[in-house]
């Protein structure tokens, strides 16, 4: 092939942009503007290659419309907005960024949890509206991370940075469901053990989500699983959107059916279900797990080398299919 054709969907870093420039005739969106399906399937006409960033919805309706497309790259671990069998029946080579941030996630995902266990959104806010008036002895009391026992959710790469942090760094019990067990030598490294999802639910006081989100994911967490978890206990979500019934947990928390929630992911975001935004005891972030400079341009330099790569004849570094 001459110069490859690529389409970088989203706005990315500077340099990034240059690096491709060099090997291929790159497109760009610089403005960030959330193009619609239709604008995206216009701009990838004779495009080889496309950078997306986790949003953008790469189905059969899309590749049949463009058929010079040979591979897309997310510049993200998860691919939901991914249909790989879709993609692998077109011929296109999908690929996504596992790895690089894997480590930043984890550090999220602890001080999501932290900050929701010590309610430290709750607090600050009634300090900044001038309601702080005097110390009490129960004043925004939490429950502890040191040495109460860690539910973790998905064991993967990102699940078991966590359940060394918690093990490890803050003397935690971690236990652990997931689709298969972690070998022995891991189980050990992670110091988890591994339960069934209802004895995860009853026992953990606080409880980590890092499973993929697929149909079988979908709502992993409802009115039942609330229901089983402690009272005092707090559910952390940093996996993706829908893994969580958003309406079923703004009910849990303001019931107290639980203590509290920490998300960093929503259903149908960038929307958040208004009934969260009603209740005080949920920390809310906008999907920032990963985001550090550094670990940002790796996940945006991983998505790049794998097309660069694949579109020079060589395999992808991280393929899907
Ligand atoms: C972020 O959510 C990712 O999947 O990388």
């Amino acid at each position: 092939m001459s110069r490859p054709k690529i389409l970088i969907s989203r706005a990315v870093f500077p340099e990034v942009i240059a690096r491709v420039e060099q090997f291929a005739d790159v497109q760009t969106n610089q403005d960030d503007v959330l193009w619609t399906k239709p604008e995206l399937i216009a701009r990838l006409q004779g495009m080889n290659g496309v950078l997306t960033t986790g949003g953008e919805r790469i189905d059969a309706e899309l590749l049949a419309a463009c058929p010079d497309l040979k591979i897309c790259a997310n510049m993200a671990v998860g691919y939901n907005n991914f249909d790989v069998p879709a993609m692998t029946a077109a011929g296109v080579k999908a690929t996504n960024a596992p790895d690089v941030l894997t480590e930043t996630t984890a550090d999220f995902g602890f001080a999501l949890l932290m900050a929701t266990a010590r309610r430290m959104t709750e607090s600050e806010h009634y300090l900044r509206a001038g309601l702080w008036t005097k110390w009490s002895y129960d004043m925004f009391a939490g429950s502890d991370i040191h040495g109460s026992t860690l539910g973790i959710m998905g064991m993967g790469r990102i699940g078991q940075g966590i359940a060394r942090r918690g093990a490890h760094g803050f003397g935690m019990r971690v236990i652990y469901h997931n689709r298969s067990r972690l070998e022995p030598v891991l189980e050990a490294q992670c110091k988890a053990q591994y339960v069934s999802k209802s004895e995860l639910l009853t026992t953990a006081d606080h409880v980590m989500l890092v499973v993929p989100y697929s149909a079988e994911s979908h709502h992993t967490i409802g009115e039942a699983e609330l229901a089983l978890m402690k009272p005092t206990a707090t559910l952390v979500n940093i996996a993706r959107g829908g893994i969580v019934d958003d309406a079923a947990l703004a009910r849990a928390l303001k019931n107290r059916t639980i203590a509290a929630a920490g998300l960093d992911v929503f259903e149908g975001e960038p929307r958040v279900h208004p009934d969260l935004l009603g209740v005080p005891n949920v920390v809310l972030t906008p999907h920032i797990a990963s985001a550090t400079i550094p670990t940002r341009l790796a996940m945006a330099n991983l998505a790049a080398d794998n097309l660069l790569a694949f579109l020079s004849g060589k395999p992808a570094l991280t393929p899907l299919n």
